[in-house]
């Protein structure tokens, strides 16, 4: 085994078969969200008796794993997604990396698998963004998904932690990802089954979460709707988040309400960076448990202005309506007249603060490629 730098280094063992420039052209005009992939992977594993070791970037393979892997069976895994933006001066920024690395480390935490340092997280993903860096594209709503995985490899049935387990990122140039413009998605509020429970694992990014959504996904999609709202599953009573996105409301009076990350929602980096937007903006944001009766009244009433979805994919994606087996509320439509919503000045304002086009107050791009010069 090769000797490694007691700091995170990925050593590059460059992929002597990458994708032609036209195959990369063509793979990246219109993708698919998560179905393209580039020509490196990161990786790195980790046994119990000597930490974390084999830090490289490698081209991108499958991984060879024994049919008695502990994730195949038991699902000890934890993920994140965020994305990196070439910006006009040609150079490539993440966005807010670090608040993924920590979320991560929680994630790990929860699922009692070997924590990534922030130090790792981050020279991966770099390492790995630079050397795919000519899959960023530079056109309006391109990007590259950064997708880091945690996996519990060792061959035991035993459930227990595992004591050996992998670090992977693999990266997908991506688009502009299912927005619905201003036109808004149709939301399914799922009745009969819930995201997560008190002490369980509703705020990791884990695959079981997702496992369990794709049930009531399909029952939303056999009702037209987009997307599921998931209520608490004690009182079945408040709103919590979407399967992969968290919601956000804005009243008639310019305030926004959204419900408190309780222990079962994903603490989302873009909802994080919305609401420091809002508040910015001088708005009330409160963070609060929200029935669903409640939303419904506000809405009806018109105390409720607008519903958006928050998160790293879409980044924002208004809601035009809310529907159940006993629900059935649109959102107001809006005219020329009422100017753009507050989802549409928000996307805006993210995303120009991601692609370099407004000013980055908070600290939150962190750049990986340089500007080529001259
Ligand atoms: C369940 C869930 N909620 C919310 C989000 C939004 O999180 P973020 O803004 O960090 O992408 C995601 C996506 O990661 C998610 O899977």
């Amino acid at each position: 085994m090769e000797t490694q730098a007691p700091t995170a280094q990925f050593t590059v063992i460059p992929n002597r078969r990458p994708a032609t420039d036209e195959e990369r052209w063509i793979a990246m005009e219109d993708p698919v969200f998560g179905k393209v992939f580039t020509d490196h992977m990161a990786r790195a594993t980790w046994r119990e008796e000597d930490g974390w070791a084999d830090r490289r970037i490698v081209p991108l393979a499958p991984i060879p794993m024994h049919p008695g892997a502990a994730v195949l069976h038991y699902a000890q895994q934890a993920f994140e997604g965020l994305k990196a933006y070439r910006w006009e001066d040609g150079s490539i920024r993440l966005f807010r990396p670090e608040a993924n690395a920590a979320r991560l480390a929680s994630s790990c935490r929860r699922m009692a698998l070997p924590e990534v340092s922030e130090e790792d997280f981050l020279a991966a993903v770099e390492a790995l963004v630079e050397a795919d860096q000519n899959w960023v594209a530079g056109a309006e709503g391109a990007s590259l998904y950064l997708r880091p995985l945690v996996i519990a490899t060792e061959a035991s049935l035993l459930v227990q932690p595992a004591a050996e387990v992998d670090f992977i990122v693999t990266a997908s140039p991506v688009g502009d990802y299912l927005s619905n413009g201003d036109v808004g998605v149709s939301i399914w509020v799922s009745r009969g089954y819930h995201r997560a429970n008190a002490g369980g694992t509703g705020d990791t990014k884990t695959a079981g979460n997702y496992a369990a959504s794709m049930l009531p996904q399909k029952e939303a999609k056999e009702h037209g709707c987009g997307q599921v709202l998931f209520l608490d599953a004690r009182e079945d009573t408040y709103v919590e988040e979407l399967g992969g996105m968290n919601l956000v409301a804005v009243r008639a009076d310019g305030s926004i309400l959204t419900p408190r990350l309780s222990g079962t929602i994903l603490p989302g980096v873009t909802r994080d960076s919305i609401l420091t937007l809002l508040r910015d903006e001088g708005r009330t944001v409160e963070e609060r448990d929200i029935a669903l009766t409640e939303l419904v009244e506000g809405i009806e009433s018109g105390d409720i202005a607008e519903l958006f979805a928050v998160g790293t994919a879409a980044v924002v994606t208004p809601i035009a309506r809310l529907v159940s087996d006993d629900l059935d509320v649109s959102l107001p439509e809006r005219s020329e007249e009422d100017g753009p919503s507050v989802a549409t000045a928000m996307r805006a304002l993210l995303t120009d603060i991601q692609y370099g086009r407004a000013e980055d107050r908070h600290g939150w791009t962190r750049e990986v490629v340089p500007a080529p010069e001259g």
